[in-house]
Protein backbone atom coordinates (compact mmCIF):
# COMPACT_ATOMS: atom_id res chain seq x y z
CA UNK A 1 0.00 0.00 0.00
CA UNK A 2 3.02 2.13 0.53
CA UNK A 3 4.19 2.00 -3.14
CA UNK A 4 7.44 1.08 -1.83
CA UNK A 5 7.92 3.91 0.45
CA UNK A 6 8.56 3.50 3.75
CA UNK A 7 5.79 5.62 4.62
CA UNK A 8 2.79 7.10 3.84
CA UNK A 9 3.71 10.64 4.47
CA UNK A 10 6.73 9.91 1.80
CA UNK A 11 4.45 8.28 -1.00
CA UNK A 12 2.04 11.26 -0.67
CA UNK A 13 4.92 13.27 -0.98
CA UNK A 14 6.14 12.16 -3.81
CA UNK A 15 2.97 11.97 -5.62
CA UNK A 16 2.65 16.15 -5.61
CA UNK A 17 3.68 16.34 -9.49
CA UNK A 18 0.76 13.80 -10.00
CA UNK A 19 -1.69 15.75 -7.68
CA UNK A 20 -0.45 19.56 -9.54
CA UNK A 21 -1.49 17.62 -12.79
CA UNK A 22 -4.67 16.08 -12.06
CA UNK A 23 -6.09 19.13 -10.60
CA UNK A 24 -5.67 21.13 -13.78
CA UNK A 25 -6.98 18.84 -16.13
CA UNK A 26 -9.88 20.14 -17.98
CA UNK A 27 -9.70 23.44 -16.36
CA UNK A 28 -8.60 25.61 -19.58
CA UNK A 29 -11.45 26.27 -22.55
CA UNK A 30 -10.28 26.55 -25.90
CA UNK A 31 -10.69 30.09 -25.14
CA UNK A 32 -8.46 30.52 -22.59
CA UNK A 33 -11.06 30.55 -19.86
CA UNK A 34 -10.86 28.85 -16.47
CA UNK A 35 -13.86 26.23 -16.37
CA UNK A 36 -14.77 25.25 -13.58
CA UNK A 37 -18.55 24.22 -13.62
CA UNK A 38 -19.20 22.38 -10.33
CA UNK A 39 -18.90 26.10 -8.86
CA UNK A 40 -22.41 26.22 -9.18
CA UNK A 41 -22.52 30.53 -9.38
CA UNK A 42 -22.95 31.79 -12.83
CA UNK A 43 -20.91 34.32 -14.23
CA UNK A 44 -23.43 37.45 -13.21
CA UNK A 45 -23.04 36.14 -9.01
CA UNK A 46 -19.72 35.75 -9.53
CA UNK A 47 -19.14 39.49 -10.81
CA UNK A 48 -21.12 40.82 -7.77
CA UNK A 49 -18.22 39.23 -5.39
CA UNK A 50 -17.08 42.03 -3.28
CA UNK A 51 -15.14 40.24 -0.62
CA UNK A 52 -14.09 36.52 -0.13
CA UNK A 53 -13.55 35.14 3.45
CA UNK A 54 -11.61 31.62 3.01
CA UNK A 55 -12.02 29.60 6.25
CA UNK A 56 -10.37 26.73 7.19
CA UNK A 57 -7.91 24.79 9.59
CA UNK A 58 -4.55 24.29 10.31
CA UNK A 59 -2.75 23.52 7.04
CA UNK A 60 -5.82 24.31 4.78
CA UNK A 61 -5.83 27.67 6.95
CA UNK A 62 -2.34 28.02 4.88
CA UNK A 63 -3.70 27.10 1.44
CA UNK A 64 -5.78 30.27 1.66
CA UNK A 65 -3.27 32.42 3.11
CA UNK A 66 -1.08 31.85 -0.11
CA UNK A 67 -4.72 31.96 -2.47
CA UNK A 68 -5.48 35.25 -0.74
CA UNK A 69 -2.19 37.37 -2.61
CA UNK A 70 -3.62 35.72 -5.40
CA UNK A 71 -7.24 37.02 -5.76
CA UNK A 72 -6.70 40.08 -4.50
CA UNK A 73 -3.88 40.91 -7.16
CA UNK A 74 -5.75 39.18 -9.74
CA UNK A 75 -9.19 39.64 -9.07
CA UNK A 76 -8.74 42.94 -7.00
CA UNK A 77 -11.31 41.59 -4.80
CA UNK A 78 -10.46 41.94 -0.45
CA UNK A 79 -9.88 38.83 0.55
CA UNK A 80 -9.24 37.89 4.49
CA UNK A 81 -8.64 34.15 5.67
CA UNK A 82 -9.65 32.70 8.79
CA UNK A 83 -9.88 30.12 11.17
CA UNK A 84 -13.13 28.47 11.14
CA UNK A 85 -12.74 28.19 14.59
CA UNK A 86 -12.62 32.00 15.02
CA UNK A 87 -15.09 32.87 12.27
CA UNK A 88 -17.84 31.23 13.37
CA UNK A 89 -18.45 32.26 17.35
CA UNK A 90 -17.83 36.28 15.56
CA UNK A 91 -20.22 38.66 13.94
CA UNK A 92 -18.48 39.01 9.94
CA UNK A 93 -19.38 41.12 7.47
CA UNK A 94 -21.45 39.11 5.25
CA UNK A 95 -23.70 40.32 2.43
CA UNK A 96 -25.45 38.49 -0.25
CA UNK A 97 -22.48 39.75 -2.72
CA UNK A 98 -19.72 37.28 -0.03
CA UNK A 99 -18.26 34.46 -1.44
CA UNK A 100 -16.98 32.12 1.35
CA UNK A 101 -14.59 29.45 0.30
CA UNK A 102 -14.55 26.80 2.48
CA UNK A 103 -11.32 24.28 2.30
CA UNK A 104 -11.16 21.09 3.89
CA UNK A 105 -9.28 18.15 3.04
CA UNK A 106 -11.68 15.41 4.88
CA UNK A 107 -14.68 17.71 4.18
CA UNK A 108 -16.14 17.31 7.90
CA UNK A 109 -13.72 19.36 10.49
CA UNK A 110 -16.52 20.65 12.83
CA UNK A 111 -15.47 23.91 13.06
CA UNK A 112 -15.18 24.53 8.72
CA UNK A 113 -19.24 22.99 8.72
CA UNK A 114 -20.45 25.33 11.57
CA UNK A 115 -18.88 28.16 9.66
CA UNK A 116 -20.18 27.24 6.49
CA UNK A 117 -23.56 26.86 8.05
CA UNK A 118 -23.68 30.26 9.49
CA UNK A 119 -22.27 31.74 6.29
CA UNK A 120 -25.19 30.46 4.45
CA UNK A 121 -27.30 31.68 7.30
CA UNK A 122 -26.11 34.75 6.19
CA UNK A 123 -26.61 34.81 3.08
CA UNK A 124 -23.18 33.98 1.70
CA UNK A 125 -22.56 31.67 -0.76
CA UNK A 126 -20.40 28.88 0.19
CA UNK A 127 -17.59 27.29 -2.28
CA UNK A 128 -16.25 24.19 -1.05
CA UNK A 129 -12.64 22.70 -1.62
CA UNK A 130 -12.37 19.00 -0.58
CA UNK A 131 -10.63 16.43 -1.16
CA UNK A 132 -13.58 13.58 -0.02
CA UNK A 133 -15.99 13.45 -2.88
CA UNK A 134 -19.55 13.69 -1.52
CA UNK A 135 -18.14 15.28 2.15
CA UNK A 136 -20.53 17.46 4.35
CA UNK A 137 -18.69 20.11 3.20
CA UNK A 138 -18.99 19.12 -0.54
CA UNK A 139 -22.49 18.95 0.39
CA UNK A 140 -23.40 21.47 2.38
CA UNK A 141 -21.70 24.00 0.03
CA UNK A 142 -22.78 25.61 -3.01
CA UNK A 143 -20.00 24.51 -4.98
CA UNK A 144 -17.69 22.66 -4.89
CA UNK A 145 -14.11 21.88 -5.97
CA UNK A 146 -12.30 18.32 -5.37
CA UNK A 147 -8.55 18.35 -5.07
CA UNK A 148 -7.01 15.28 -7.03
CA UNK A 149 -5.11 14.13 -4.50
CA UNK A 150 -6.53 11.16 -3.59
CA UNK A 151 -6.94 9.42 -0.52
CA UNK A 152 -4.40 11.01 2.12
CA UNK A 153 -3.49 8.37 4.90
CA UNK A 154 -0.65 10.28 6.88
CA UNK A 155 -1.96 12.91 9.34
CA UNK A 156 0.53 14.90 8.01
CA UNK A 157 -1.55 16.83 5.17
CA UNK A 158 1.06 16.90 2.08
CA UNK A 159 -0.80 16.24 -1.01
CA UNK A 160 -4.16 17.41 0.15
CA UNK A 161 -2.58 21.21 0.79
CA UNK A 162 -0.88 21.20 -3.05
CA UNK A 163 -3.83 20.05 -4.47
CA UNK A 164 -6.29 22.98 -2.36
CA UNK A 165 -3.31 26.01 -3.08
CA UNK A 166 -3.49 24.39 -6.97
CA UNK A 167 -7.33 24.47 -7.10
CA UNK A 168 -7.73 27.80 -4.77
CA UNK A 169 -5.01 29.31 -7.73
CA UNK A 170 -7.91 28.78 -10.44
CA UNK A 171 -10.44 30.24 -8.51
CA UNK A 172 -8.62 33.38 -8.21
CA UNK A 173 -7.59 33.03 -11.67
CA UNK A 174 -11.14 32.40 -12.28
CA UNK A 175 -12.47 35.54 -10.64
CA UNK A 176 -9.52 37.86 -12.05
CA UNK A 177 -11.06 36.83 -15.24
CA UNK A 178 -14.75 37.30 -14.31
CA UNK A 179 -13.76 40.60 -12.94
CA UNK A 180 -12.11 41.69 -16.41
CA UNK A 181 -8.21 41.93 -15.11
CA UNK A 182 -7.13 38.60 -16.54
CA UNK A 183 -7.51 37.83 -20.28
CA UNK A 184 -7.08 35.18 -22.18
CA UNK A 185 -4.13 35.11 -23.23
CA UNK A 186 -2.58 36.22 -19.43
CA UNK A 187 -4.79 33.36 -18.28
CA UNK A 188 -3.46 30.67 -21.04
CA UNK A 189 0.23 31.91 -19.67
CA UNK A 190 -0.73 31.50 -16.12
CA UNK A 191 -2.07 28.34 -16.67
CA UNK A 192 1.03 27.15 -18.32
CA UNK A 193 3.38 28.36 -15.90
CA UNK A 194 1.25 26.72 -13.14
CA UNK A 195 1.77 23.47 -14.87
CA UNK A 196 5.14 23.88 -14.86
CA UNK A 197 5.59 23.42 -11.17
CA UNK A 198 4.10 19.83 -11.14
CA UNK A 199 8.27 19.16 -13.31
CA UNK A 200 9.74 21.72 -10.29
CA UNK A 201 8.46 19.50 -7.44
CA UNK A 202 9.72 16.55 -9.41
CA UNK A 203 13.19 17.98 -9.44
CA UNK A 204 12.99 18.91 -6.04
CA UNK A 205 12.03 15.59 -5.28
CA UNK A 206 15.28 14.77 -7.43
CA UNK A 207 17.92 16.75 -6.24
CA UNK A 208 17.46 17.81 -2.83
CA UNK A 209 17.40 14.59 -0.58
CA UNK A 210 20.61 15.09 0.71
CA UNK A 211 20.59 19.02 1.55
CA UNK A 212 17.53 18.53 3.14
CA UNK A 213 18.99 15.27 5.63
CA UNK A 214 21.90 17.57 6.22
CA UNK A 215 19.62 20.41 7.36
CA UNK A 216 18.18 18.15 9.43
CA UNK A 217 20.73 17.23 11.16
CA UNK A 218 21.64 20.66 11.72
CA UNK A 219 18.14 21.60 13.67
CA UNK A 220 17.26 17.68 14.82
CA UNK A 221 18.52 18.47 18.68
CA UNK A 222 16.91 21.87 18.79
CA UNK A 223 14.63 22.76 21.44
CA UNK A 224 12.80 25.01 18.90
CA UNK A 225 13.05 26.51 15.21
CA UNK A 226 11.99 29.71 13.43
CA UNK A 227 10.61 30.10 10.43
CA UNK A 228 10.22 33.32 8.64
CA UNK A 229 9.60 34.75 5.34
CA UNK A 230 8.33 37.21 3.47
CA UNK A 231 4.99 37.87 1.44
CA UNK A 232 4.12 34.61 -0.15
CA UNK A 233 7.15 33.16 1.98
CA UNK A 234 5.60 34.27 5.11
CA UNK A 235 2.85 31.53 4.20
CA UNK A 236 4.66 28.73 3.34
CA UNK A 237 7.12 29.67 6.54
CA UNK A 238 3.51 29.08 8.50
CA UNK A 239 2.65 25.38 6.93
CA UNK A 240 6.64 24.79 7.23
CA UNK A 241 6.57 25.53 11.14
CA UNK A 242 2.93 23.39 11.51
CA UNK A 243 4.40 20.49 9.88
CA UNK A 244 7.80 20.33 11.85
CA UNK A 245 5.56 20.61 15.48
CA UNK A 246 3.26 18.19 14.01
CA UNK A 247 5.86 14.90 12.88
CA UNK A 248 8.89 15.94 15.02
CA UNK A 249 7.51 17.88 18.19
CA UNK A 250 9.86 20.31 17.67
CA UNK A 251 8.61 23.53 18.66
CA UNK A 252 8.76 25.88 15.89
CA UNK A 253 6.67 29.02 15.59
CA UNK A 254 6.67 31.16 12.30
CA UNK A 255 6.80 35.02 11.44
CA UNK A 256 7.01 37.47 8.75
CA UNK A 257 10.51 38.15 8.89
CA UNK A 258 9.41 42.02 8.99
CA UNK A 259 8.46 41.13 12.42
CA UNK A 260 11.37 39.96 13.97
CA UNK A 261 12.71 42.86 15.50
CA UNK A 262 9.30 43.39 17.04
CA UNK A 263 10.37 40.31 19.36
CA UNK A 264 11.26 37.00 17.91
CA UNK A 265 14.55 38.19 17.38
CA UNK A 266 15.32 37.46 21.34
CA UNK A 267 15.38 34.22 21.39
CA UNK A 268 18.09 34.32 18.94
CA UNK A 269 21.05 32.51 20.12
CA UNK A 270 24.20 30.78 18.84
CA UNK A 271 22.81 27.64 17.27
CA UNK A 272 19.11 28.61 17.11
CA UNK A 273 17.79 27.02 14.16
CA UNK A 274 16.17 29.78 11.91
CA UNK A 275 14.43 28.60 8.43
CA UNK A 276 13.87 30.96 6.49
CA UNK A 277 11.93 30.89 2.54
CA UNK A 278 14.37 33.04 0.67
CA UNK A 279 13.67 32.89 -3.15
CA UNK A 280 13.98 35.44 -5.21
CA UNK A 281 11.29 38.43 -5.19
CA UNK A 282 10.44 41.54 -4.67
CA UNK A 283 11.35 41.41 -1.42
CA UNK A 284 14.23 39.00 -1.25
CA UNK A 285 16.65 41.85 -0.02
CA UNK A 286 14.44 42.95 2.72
CA UNK A 287 14.46 38.85 4.08
CA UNK A 288 18.48 39.05 3.48
CA UNK A 289 18.90 41.47 5.45
CA UNK A 290 16.90 40.21 8.52
CA UNK A 291 18.58 37.29 8.17
CA UNK A 292 22.01 39.20 8.69
CA UNK A 293 20.62 40.32 11.88
CA UNK A 294 20.24 36.91 12.82
CA UNK A 295 23.12 35.66 11.40
CA UNK A 296 24.99 38.42 13.33
CA UNK A 297 23.48 36.21 16.63
CA UNK A 298 24.73 33.50 15.76
CA UNK A 299 21.70 31.72 14.58
CA UNK A 300 21.91 28.51 12.06
CA UNK A 301 20.91 29.35 8.98
CA UNK A 302 18.77 27.30 6.69
CA UNK A 303 17.14 28.48 3.86
CA UNK A 304 14.90 27.50 0.81
CA UNK A 305 16.62 29.45 -2.06
CA UNK A 306 16.36 30.01 -5.59
CA UNK A 307 18.33 27.63 -8.04
CA UNK A 308 21.21 29.84 -9.01
CA UNK A 309 21.03 32.14 -6.20
CA UNK A 310 25.02 32.68 -5.82
CA UNK A 311 24.42 35.50 -2.17
CA UNK A 312 22.50 33.19 0.06
CA UNK A 313 25.04 30.53 0.78
CA UNK A 314 27.01 33.63 2.50
CA UNK A 315 24.28 33.90 4.99
CA UNK A 316 23.26 30.31 4.98
CA UNK A 317 24.74 26.94 6.74
CA UNK A 318 22.41 25.17 4.67
CA UNK A 319 20.92 26.19 1.36
CA UNK A 320 17.70 24.10 -0.38
CA UNK A 321 17.60 25.02 -3.85
CA UNK A 322 14.10 24.96 -5.51
CA UNK A 323 13.71 25.61 -9.58
CA UNK A 324 12.47 29.65 -10.43
CA UNK A 325 9.02 29.97 -10.05
CA UNK A 326 7.03 33.40 -10.29
CA UNK A 327 6.13 34.35 -7.24
CA UNK A 328 2.33 33.60 -7.41
CA UNK A 329 3.15 29.70 -8.08
CA UNK A 330 6.56 29.75 -5.78
CA UNK A 331 4.64 28.15 -2.31
CA UNK A 332 3.44 25.13 -4.76
CA UNK A 333 7.61 24.62 -5.18
CA UNK A 334 9.11 25.94 -1.76
CA UNK A 335 6.58 24.24 0.44
CA UNK A 336 7.91 20.73 -0.53
CA UNK A 337 11.49 20.57 0.84
CA UNK A 338 9.73 21.76 4.10
CA UNK A 339 7.74 18.78 4.34
CA UNK A 340 10.55 16.49 3.65
CA UNK A 341 12.41 18.67 6.09
CA UNK A 342 10.05 17.89 8.54
CA UNK A 343 10.09 14.27 8.03
CA UNK A 344 13.54 13.49 8.34
CA UNK A 345 13.72 15.59 11.72
CA UNK A 346 10.45 13.64 12.60
CA UNK A 347 12.66 10.22 11.79
CA UNK A 348 16.04 11.85 13.51
CA UNK A 349 14.42 12.42 16.52
CA UNK A 350 12.40 8.93 16.14
CA UNK A 351 9.18 9.79 16.18
CA UNK A 352 6.10 8.12 14.21
CA UNK A 353 5.90 10.41 10.77
CA UNK A 354 2.20 8.92 9.88
CA UNK A 355 0.63 8.92 13.03
CA UNK A 356 1.64 11.86 15.35
CA UNK A 357 0.85 11.80 18.96
CA UNK A 358 -2.21 13.53 20.01
CA UNK A 359 -3.50 14.43 16.23
CA UNK A 360 -6.38 12.71 14.29
CA UNK A 361 -6.86 13.04 10.71
CA UNK A 362 -10.25 14.18 10.68
CA UNK A 363 -11.30 16.60 13.35
CA UNK A 364 -14.98 15.74 13.79
CA UNK A 365 -15.66 17.74 16.99
CA UNK A 366 -14.80 21.15 18.20
O1 LIG B 1 -9.60 18.09 6.90
P1 LIG B 1 -9.25 19.53 7.10
O2 LIG B 1 -8.45 20.10 5.97
O3 LIG B 1 -10.44 20.38 7.40
O4 LIG B 1 -8.32 19.54 8.36
C1 LIG B 1 -7.85 20.73 8.91
C2 LIG B 1 -6.74 20.47 9.89
O5 LIG B 1 -7.21 19.67 10.95
C3 LIG B 1 -5.54 19.78 9.23
O6 LIG B 1 -5.04 20.53 8.15
C4 LIG B 1 -4.43 19.56 10.23
O7 LIG B 1 -3.85 20.80 10.59
C5 LIG B 1 -3.41 18.60 9.65
N1 LIG B 1 -2.98 17.69 10.66
C6 LIG B 1 -2.27 19.31 9.03
O8 LIG B 1 -1.22 18.50 8.63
Amino acid sequence: EKGGYPDFMMKEIYEQPRVVRDTLVGRLSGAGEIDIDELGLSFEELNLVDRVYIIACGTSLHAGLIAKNNIESWARIPCEVEAASEFRYRDAIITPSTLVVAVSQSGETADTLAAIRDARIKGAKVFGITNVVGSPVARESDGVIYTKANKEIAVASTKSFIGQVVSLTLLAMLLGQVKGRLTPGQTRMLFRDLGDTAGYIQKVLDTQSAAIAEAAAACAHASSALFVGRGMGAAVSFEGALKLKEVSYLHAEAYAAGEMKHGPIALIEPGFPVIAVATKSAVYDKLVSNLKECEARGAKIIAVATEGDEEIGRIADHVIFVPKTCEAFMPIVATVPLQLLAREVALMRGCDVDQPRNLAKSVTVE
